[in-house]
């Protein structure tokens, strides 16, 4: 059993002998939980004492050099300073003066250095010891010296006697080797700050494989020299060079971190064929695609033209990338322009391929021998799971629960990302307890060795560069700590009281979730809102949530690749503290509808949307008119706080409560955001007072 998982207090005096008293400390060590640390370690004792954090804090770094160690260490020690205020010691030259064996109050000993280049399996693991004394950080490897860091980043606290961190033990490794973040950089453009500080947030959670989605019908997005129509034609100008590639694989790999990319094919392939109309399985001639969904154009795989493509362009992007994966998509292939061209089904009758299925898993195979010459693995999405997938390859899981048993049961590799579709705007809860094995999981011991992790997955319809973090962060690091921690770390309220902690370390790493807020509010208001104004206008899109699921497309379906993403909705995120605020206050009021306090907070929640909801409605009139598409949204508000009032009285022993069916009506999204309140809400209603 983790000692993570038992909560027990104070640690003990006790006369047994040693080993068994080590045993014992396990159980009765502080509970992790009260550390703010996501995601949480594998083995962690915490106990009395602490190292207090002051401008003498020096570091001694007496083991394997590595310039990793003292980069990652530096940025490390300007975070202490900014959080702290301190100002740790520097010689002339500015650097940090390095602490000596008996001066050092943190002490890193890294046992050989990692390759330069992180690759999937590598020993992560490390292990702090905190004294009063001194803090002793030690890995076998770089990687485990950079999980260890992130780590003490997020130990470090501060009470009335300033800063420190606990006196603790810790004995950390992930759970699972692959764990990931996948950006789509197509459908809206994202440029190299927006991946570099991403890589900064992953870094702090551990997550270690970036995935880029590099390929898609709205855009081509690397720079090809060897074809440069692709990027050319396919990317209006936005697209990585291939220097900024190396940059952001430098980037990526000084902190642990590979980056896998995608070039999704054969399918998803517009900009492909806007620049190649020849290799497409239609006459062309084709545009780049503007609009979101699922579109019928696909490179022809009858035809030699597109191989010769293939191996020279896979051929570049295998010398540009050097991690051993290459991803080929292989997602949503609709067959539309396959089953209407009379050569490719004349193909797939001669070479007795029996169907789209059979083509496209011929096509695979034609890909996969490329990958296998340039010496890399192929990786693709759940369809290109078929009886003649070559061996080796792995299979990346979307569609469903079921794909991972599919996969493994055909002995191939997987990833996990059907689950983790923070795109969706589910709330933390879903992808935190949405596990790779889940407990009880009916998947063999063989089965389960071949889940190797899992991505968090960022499709990028409806995110700009401006909100895509509000969008990532921080529900990301819930799963981040799904992937790294033990299977029984699953407190869902505990995980959300770590979450709002490591949300606050994430922004300082660069990521702006929180702070893209102010503008874009500032802008949605517009120019005549008093403070008063944007008050109220905060606490409504804090209280509002996105539309779920693929909701959003069917709300706004005239929506395209040019439309503002600075609505209302843009500025609602996943979530929302306020409704888990407001349903923890209605269960409380149910547990006991006498209990005078728990109505009175419940009231002061529902008053508040009452009155902030008739403000703003009034204030309408003189803020930006983009904001006319909220009024159907503040007025269900404002019946929400009538009925929940009603109902409040009424099972306090006064007057009648709506019957629940109305909130249907009042929960039913407008401008593409809804009232996070159906459950809570229901079960107010749901309750019948005695009169
Ligand atoms: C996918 O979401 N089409 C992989």
């Amino acid at each position: 059993m983790n000692s993570c998982a038992v909560s027990r207090s104070e640690p003990r005096r006790s006369f047994l002998p040693a080993a068994l008293l080590g045993a014992l400390l396990a159980w009765v060590s502080l509970p992790a939980a009260t550390q703010p640390l996501m995601p949480l370690p594998a083995e962690i004792q915490v106990s009395a004492g602490r190292l207090a954090i002051t401008r003498d804090f020096k570091v001694a770094l007496p083991g394997a050099a590595d310039p990793r160690l003292t980069e990652n260490l530096v940025l490390w020690l300007r975070r202490v300073e900014e959080r702290t205020g301190l100002s740790f010691a520097r010689q002339a030259n500015a650097t940090y003066v390095a602490g000596t064996a008996t001066d050092a109050s943190l002490v890193v000993e890294c046992g050989a250095a990692s390759a330069t280049l992180p690759v999937l399996g590598e020993d992560e693991s490390y292990q702090l010891e905190i004294t009063p004394a001194r803090a002793l950080l030690r890995a076998p490897t770089t990687l485990g010296v950079l999980r260890g860091y992130a780590t003490l980043l997020q130990l470090l606290q501060s009470d009335a006697q300033g800063w420190f961190l606990p006196a603790a033990t810790i004995d950390d490794r992930p759970r699972f080797p692959w764990r990931g973040l996948m950006l789509d950089v197509c459908r809206h453009w994202q440029p190299l700050e927006v991946v570099k500080r991403n890589i900064d947030g992953m870094a702090l959670v551990k997550l270690n494989v970036l995935h880029l989605h590099l390929t898609e019908d709205q855009g081509f997005r690397i720079e090809s020299r060897k074809f440069p129509r692709l990027h050319e034609l396919g990317s209006d100008g936005h697209y990585f060079t291939q220097d900024q590639m190396r940059e952001i694989i430098a980037y990526a790999a000084a902190r642990g971190i590979r980056v896998v990319p995608e070039f999704d094919i054969p399918g998803h392939a517009t900009s492909w064929v806007t620049a190649y109309p020849e290799l497409g399985s239609a006459p062309g001639p084709y545009v780049i695609e503007r609009k979101w969904g699922v579109f019928d154009p696909v490179l022809d795989p009858t035809n030699e033209k597109v191989y010769e493509l293939l191996d020279g362009f896979l051929g570049e992007m295998a010398a540009l990338f050097p991690d051993a994966y290459i991803h080929i998509g292989g997602d949503e292939n609709n067959g539309v322009h396959w089953t209407a061209n009379a050569k490719i089904q004349a193909f797939i009758a001669r070479h007795e391929l029996k169907d789209n299925a059979g083509i496209h898993a011929y096509f695979n195979g034609r890909v996969h021998a490329m990958l296998a010459k340039y010496g890399k693995k192929m990786i693709g999405w759940d369809e290109i799971l078929h009886p003649s997938l070559p061996a080796g390859s792995v299979v990346h899981s979307w569609r469903g629960p079921e794909g991972i048993a599919e996969a493994t049961k055909l002995n191939f590799a997987t990833v996990l990302s059907n689950g983790y579709y923070i795109d969706l705007n589910y709330p933390t809860t879903d992808h935190y307890l949405n596990d790779p094995v889940p407990p009880g999981t009916k998947l063999t011991p063989e089965q389960q060795q071949l889940v190797l992790g899992g991505e968090a997955t960022m499709w990028a319809e409806w995110v700009t560069p401006e909100t895509i973090d509000s969008r990532i962060w921080p529900r990301t690091a819930a799963i981040a700590e799904r992937l790294w921690s033990p299977q029984n770390v699953r407190d869902v309220p505990d995980m959300y009281r770590r979450l709002a902690i490591v949300s606050q370390r994430l922004e300082e790493t660069g990521l702006n979730h929180v702070r893209y807020l102010d503008p874009a509010l500032r802008r949605l208001a517009g120019d005549n809102a008093t403070a008063a104004d944007l008050a109220a206008l905060r606490t409504f899109v804090d209280f509002v949530e996105p539309v779920k699921h693929y909701q959003r497309g069917q709300q706004q379906p005239d929506a395209n690749q040019f439309t503002p993403l600075t609505g209302l909705v843009d500025c609602a995120r996943a979530d929302s503290a306020s409704g888990r605020e407001f349903a923890a206050a209605v269960d409380r009021f149910l547990a006991n509808p006498r209990d005078g306090a728990a109505r009175a907070a419940l009231d002061s929640i529902l008053t508040g949307w009452r009155d902030q909801s008739a403000y703003l409605l009034a204030a309408l009139p003189h803020l930006n008119p983009q904001l006319g598409e909220s009024i159907p949204v503040l007025q269900a508000w404002a019946q929400a706080a009538a009925v929940g009032l009603e109902a409040s009285a009424a099972l306090a022993g006064t007057g009648t409560t709506a019957a629940p069916a109305v909130v249907d009506k009042i929960v039913k999204p407008h401008a593409a955001v809804e009232l996070p309140i159906r459950a809570a809400l229901t079960r107010l209603l749901s309750v019948r007072p005695h009169n």
